[in-house]
């Protein structure tokens, strides 16, 4: 394999946009092109206005772009020239067929593989980025092999699984705690391996470029997540006794935290974990133990799940308890969409499910996100009755005619106009310290008992105390009243 001069990206999604423009800005003399077969994708990646919001990427783009990074919708033109092509498109849970809810969907890693068969130079290096089951580059290898044009074709795959998290993608890219490589254990899969390595050594030490078998690191993918949503689900399940017993969980999280052995990132109780990853890589997981015949492995992941999902409908519940048992027509603010800060994407986002339960009871939603789009919104709340601005904002409190709607609000101040609650559903840093002047000016503004719902640690100790004093009546998840 001759050093890696043109690189092809397919997905131009949130892996694959963000991971393969901070390449392209690191690497000046690699021409970097990323494709997809989405058009206004692609129209977004090539405007002023990028496809997905994270906190330092427009610069890189518009650094790189047009010098030695494009984006384009001619995928086959991107793979003829590439001498090392990622494949980073999605690959969402099955919804029908065998293993619908819980296998993954491998078609579109499928047809990516079909057009690189076709179309790619020989030698050619093949990189799995999307998360995928373990032993999937051996089907690719198949297919490649079986239908390449090219006469005795071998292709060489690596698995470099991406590890960036929304809202820090780069931060997280430019300084990863590691790059993840792995490779057959041949002559060719290792001098593959040691091509990719070399691209990312122009800016990742050599110390934190990790190199492994091909199975471990597909499988290190599934792992790593599952991992980490278990310990978010080992935390809202203390959460739940917190409450219960007048105890408070982000003291017992930071006392158990500050064990080196524990650890203590991802310990945050709050709604349960969202975003596109978690549910889906542990489903996957949990399909993968079933088929090999493994069913207490498969039930141990399942409950990560469970926990996760009665976390969210928990919160739910009690703000309807907390609320007299009765939300019809009350207007509540979901403060925050997105499925965590910093993000606009709002997949497996926990506030679906909280504003789909709190309509169902009977509730007029208002909802403000900073960054989310009205689009997605309205995506996430079909079959629920959506009411404009205008006349939400117009109607006194009570009046909207109809229980269970949602209107999009402009902002958080006017959304708490007359509303009955305030629910912090997403981290976004502008709900932090607002201070008691602010405070004191939206109990005045808000419907009598005023209740604010702090799902995301938002408030303090101190700040939950001063409240109480204004007169709004506080719960914060997982900190239980003194008893
Ligand atoms: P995404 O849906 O945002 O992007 C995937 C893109 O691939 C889409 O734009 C789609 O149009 C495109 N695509 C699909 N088939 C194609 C084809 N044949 N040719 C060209 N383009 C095609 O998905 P994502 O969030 O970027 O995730 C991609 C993969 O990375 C998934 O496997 C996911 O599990 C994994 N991953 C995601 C994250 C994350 O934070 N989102 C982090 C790590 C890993
Ligand atoms: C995750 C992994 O962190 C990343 O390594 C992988 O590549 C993709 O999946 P992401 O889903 O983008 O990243 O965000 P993450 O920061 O992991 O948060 C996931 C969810 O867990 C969010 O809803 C977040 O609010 C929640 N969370 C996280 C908690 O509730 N408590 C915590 O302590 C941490």
């Amino acid at each position: 394999f001759p050093k890696v001069r043109n690189i092809c990206c397919i997905g131009a999604g949130y892996v694959g946009g963000p991971t393969c423009a901070v390449l392209a800005w690191k690497c000046p003399d690699i021409k970097v092109t990323i494709c997809d077969l989405s058009q206004p994708r692609i129209d977004a990646w090539n405007s002023d206005t990028l496809p997905i919001f994270e906190p330092g990427l427009s610069e890189i783009v518009f650094e790189a772009r047009g010098r030695n990074l494009f984006f384009t919708t001619d995928v086959d033109n991107a793979i003829a020239e590439a001498d090392l092509i990622f494949v980073s498109v999605n690959t969402p849970t099955k919804t029908s067929g065998v293993g619908a809810g819980v296998a993954a969907d491998l078609c579109y890693v499928e047809a990516a593989t079909r057009r690189i068969a076709a179309l790619s130079r020989k030698g050619a290096i093949i990189v799995e980025k999307s998360t995928v089951p373990c032993r999937t580059a051996e089907s690719m290898r198949q297919i490649l092999s079986a239908t390449s044009p090219q006469e005795g074709a071998v292709f060489e795959i690596l698995s470099n699984p991406e590890f960036l998290a929304e809202g820090t993608a780069v931060e997280d890219l430019l300084d990863p705690a590691r790059i993840l490589i792995g490779a057959l254990d041949t002559p060719r899969g290792q001098l593959a391996q040691r091509r990719l390595v070399e691209v990312y050594a122009n800016w990742v030490a050599p110390k934190n470029i990790l190199t492994t078998s091909l199975w471990s690191s597909e499988l290190s993918k599934l792992a790593a997540n599952a991992l980490l949503a278990q310990r978010v689900s080992s935390i809202n399940a203390i959460a739940a006794i917190c409450e219960a017993t007048g105890s408070n969980v982000f003291e017992v999280s930071n006392a158990c935290g500050l064990d080196p052995r524990i650890g203590s990132q991802f310990l945050k109780a709050g709604l349960g974990f969202g975003g596109s990853c978690f549910q889906k890589d542990i489903f996957n997981l949990i399909y993968l133990s079933t088929s090999l015949n493994l069913p207490e492995v498969a039930e141990y992941w399942a409950q990560v799940l469970k926990m996760n999902e009665w976390t969210k409908s928990r919160f739910t519940r009690g703000v309807v308890k907390k609320m007299f048992s009765t939300i019809t027509r009350k207007t509540i603010v979901c403060a925050g969409y997105a499925f965590k800060k910093d993000t606009g994407d709002i997949r497996e986002a926990p506030a679906i499910n909280v504003a789909r339960d709190l309509m169902e009871d009977g509730a007029c939603l208002r909802i403000y996100d900073p960054k989310v789009t009205a689009e997605s919104i309205h995506e996430s709340l079909k079959g629920f009755t959506y009411i404009d601005w205008a006349t939400a904002s117009a109607a006194g409190p009570w009046d909207l005619p109809q229980a269970g709607t949602y209107t999009i609000c402009p902002s958080l101040d006017a959304a708490l106009v007359n509303a009955s609650a305030l629910l912090f559903v997403t981290d976004w840093s502008e709900f932090k310290g607002l201070d008691l002047e602010w405070w004191t000016a939206t109990h005045a503004k808000m419907t009598k008992p005023a209740m604010v719902f702090d799902g995301r640690d938002i408030l303090n100790t101190a700040e939950c105390a001063h409240l109480r004093k204004i007169g709004f009546g506080v719960e914060k998840t997982g900190v239980g009243h003194a008893i």
